[in-house]
């Protein structure tokens, strides 16, 4: 069977929609679950509404995407809507948030708590936003003291997404959940630049971006092979998942449930139920009954 669940999270299946594609609106979201994900989590919500970038936000190639869309969005209060869009679809949602500031996390994860959502993802881990994201993220002090605050203010599931783009992942996560931390997700994008020869500069408006897709499965997989040594926590994988056997090699290396982003771009939004049916085909070829009899059955 495909069902899973962890830090108090049931899912069907263990494919989740990752944070960033179609989940700005509640129908996008819908769309997304009657497509098959066993949950959903939101595109990144802050307080206040953002425009974001100007174009170029995104370029693509043959291994993957790079992206700095510089966290658009409506803001928390007008999100409301969305949620409530969002919820009627039956599977879990999870509010992925941004913010600066420990104060700031705290009231962004009270509303989505009476919003509905299921969990909150802190976003410690955005590649190029000014003053959010991966600037705190790789900082073990920082992101020990923003999970502190919100656990101790909230009552709510809180999942962390950190960046791959330090050598201190490990100090980060271990801090996260000395923090009361619930779960970790992990990878988010890596900090990447495309130029362009014709026009002499790079491709970006902001320069650089996140990178994400096939090129960065390996690292992801490790990632989280590494953090399944250290933490007691379940952790989500993410990064570069575009088949069923990708699913089962992050299960393997630890994870209790995977998100997929760039594949819906890839591979369409049929992606969903594509994995699943390669995964059942995979686990009955190699005698696996359970996504939870494999989790970190890699670690030698
Ligand atoms: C953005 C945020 C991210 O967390 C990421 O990995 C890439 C891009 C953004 O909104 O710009």
């Amino acid at each position: 069977t495909l069902d899973t669940s962890f830090a108090g999270i049931s899912m069907k299946n263990p494919t989740m929609l990752a944070s960033g594609v179609m989940g700005e609106t509640g129908s996008s979201l819908c769309r997304v679950s009657e497509l098959g994900a066993g949950a959903l989590v939101t595109k990144s919500i802050g307080l206040e509404p953002r425009h974001g970038y100007p174009n170029p936000t995104l370029v693509e190639f043959p291994y993957g995407y790079i992206n700095a869309m510089g966290l658009p969005g409506p803001g928390i209060e007008l999100f409301e809507d969305e949620m409530k869009n969002a919820l009627k679809c039956n599977v879990p949602v999870i509010g992925s948030l941004f913010a600066a500031v420990p104060d700031d996390f705290i009231d962004l994860a009270a509303k989505m708590k009476e919003y509905g959502a299921s969990a909150v993802e802190l976003n410690l881990s955005c590649p190029h936003a000014k003053g959010y994201g991966m600037e705190i993220g790789i900082d073990p002090v920082a992101v020990g003291k923003i999970i502190r605050e919100v656990k101790g203010s909230v009552d709510i599931t809180v999942i962390a997404k950190l960046t791959p783009n330090t050598h201190l992942l490990l100090d980060v996560a271990k801090e996260a959940e000395a923090a009361g931390c619930d779960c970790i997700a992990a990878i988010n994008t890596l900090k990447a630049m495309a130029i362009s020869v014709e026009a002499k500069r790079p491709v970006l408006f902001n320069k650089t971006g996140g990178l994400s897709g096939p090129a960065v499965k390996p690292i992801g997989l490790r990632c989280v092979y590494e953090l399944s040594e250290v933490l007691d926590i379940p952790i989500i994988g993410v990064g570069g998942i575009e088949t069923g056997r990708d699913v089962l090699e992050y299960i393997m290396a630890g994870a209790s449930a995977v998100q997929i982003g760039s594949a819906v771009g890839r591979r369409g939004l049929s992606v969903f139920n594509d994995i699943c049916s390669e995964m059942k085909d995979l686990m009955e070829k190699n005698d696996i009954q359970s996504i939870k009899e494999i989790v970190g059955v890699a670690h030698v």
